[in-house]
């Protein structure tokens, strides 16, 4: 597969603020990916230093082979989404369309034509003639990716393009992005803080803290093995339970540490007795019994039903939050068994986080 887009040992430093750190990034040609993180931990200022709307300060940035580092934007041929469209608001959905494309000279009918192309494939065929105050959110979006699309970029750079639209619309526009970037056979990096929307959409997922690359891979590869309690507890919703826990004797035990409470469970493994660890369990890897049939008991704090699944959050310190399918019959103040699925026990260092 060719390299598309290619960082080696990239930083970026605002200042005295060490924005980036040591990223190396590489993305085949026709892969989705996305770089997904907590608000603030960079993942903008990677995507600009893409576009070349920021300089990097240390490192290597190419795009389909060639070293971009002082390349300007204009001359990158990557096209950039944003959240907040950007359209002409006095120009039409075709002048919108065809504006770049006329100030980089290209004939007016010609123009026309490759506004009607993508229109017919972005679904806006109908919408032409529209001013972008005529047009729903879903729509603008719309726009704003035909606008894209219509110059042929090597590379498509989402900026977080769905957050001004209401949930099921997002839900929607994600499957469509995806849609559009599998039939363009496009290359697209793609920005969020959802991690919902990185793991539906992307082939390869990029995780971010502070600046770091914390983890990247399929998507289902992070959420079985996160590299660390940092992915571990950032993927998957409601977040992983974490547990302070010590190895028994003989390393086949493993005493979950609930302050007060404190259970014991088989695990095989090959740590040090004594060892200080957390223990990682999913929401949806613990089961519901009745009292005394579980790994072990627990009282109810707080139960919410979605309709289709059922949150029950245990009042233990750590709390210990459950999710059932259907709706159950727990109830606030019950003292429930839980059964916890150990196969699927994660553990990690107590001090580094790291994966054990
Ligand atoms: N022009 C700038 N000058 C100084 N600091 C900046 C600038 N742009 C962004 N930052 C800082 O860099 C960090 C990463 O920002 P950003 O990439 O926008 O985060 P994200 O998109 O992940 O929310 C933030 O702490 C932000 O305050
Ligand atoms: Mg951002």
């Amino acid at each position: 597969m060719t390299t598309q887009i290619e960082l080696v040992g990239v930083n970026k430093h605002y200042g005295a603020f060490h924005a980036l750190k040591n990223i190396n990034l590489s993305i085949a040609k026709g892969t989705f990916v996305a770089l997904v993180g907590p608000s603030g931990c960079g993942k903008s200022t990677l995507l600009r230093s893409l576009a070349g709307l920021e300089s990097i300060s240390e490192g290597d940035l190419k795009i389909a082979g060639e070293l971009m580092n002082n390349v300007p934007p204009r001359k990158r041929d990557v096209a950039m989404v944003f959240q907040s469209y950007a359209l002409y608001p006095h120009m039409t959905v075709e002048q919108n369309l065809t504006y770049s494309l006329r100030i980089r000279g290209v004939a007016k009918t010609e123009a026309k034509k490759a506004a009607e192309d993508v229109a017919a494939t972005t679904g806006l065929s109908h919408l032409l003639k529209r001013y972008p105050r005529e047009l729903s959110g879903g729509q603008r979006q719309r726009v704003a990716m035909s606008r894209a699309i219509i110059r042929h970029p090597k590379a498509f750079l989402f900026d977080e393009p769905l957050s001004n639209l209401d949930a099921a619309l997002r839900v929607h526009m994600r499957k469509e992005i995806r849609a559009l970037h599998d039939r363009l056979h496009a290359t697209s990096v793609y920005v969020t803080h959802d991690q919902i929307e990185a793991m539906t959409m992307a082939d390869h997922v990029v995780v971010m803290r502070d600046g770091v690359i914390e983890q990247q891979g399929r998507p289902l590869d992070l959420y079985d093995t996160p590299a660390n309690k940092f992915v571990a507890g950032f993927i998957g919703s409601p977040a992983m339970n974490f547990i302070p826990a010590i190895v028994g004797e003989g390393s086949e035990s493993l005493t979950l540490d609930f302050g007060a409470l404190k259970h014991k469970v088989a695990i095989s493994s090959k740590l040090q007795p004594g060892r200080k660890v957390t223990a990682g369990i999913r929401p949806e890897h613990i089961g519901i019994t009745s009292q005394g049939q579980g790994t072990f008991d627990v009282p109810v704090a707080v139960v919410e039903s979605t309709g289709s699944s059922t949150f029950i959050t245990a009042a233990t310190r750590p709390e210990l939050t459950v999710v059932e399918t259907g709706r159950g019959n727990t109830r606030a103040g019950d003292i429930i068994g839980v059964r916890v699925d150990l196969e699927k026990l994660h553990l990690f260092d107590e001090t580094s986080g790291v994966r054990i």
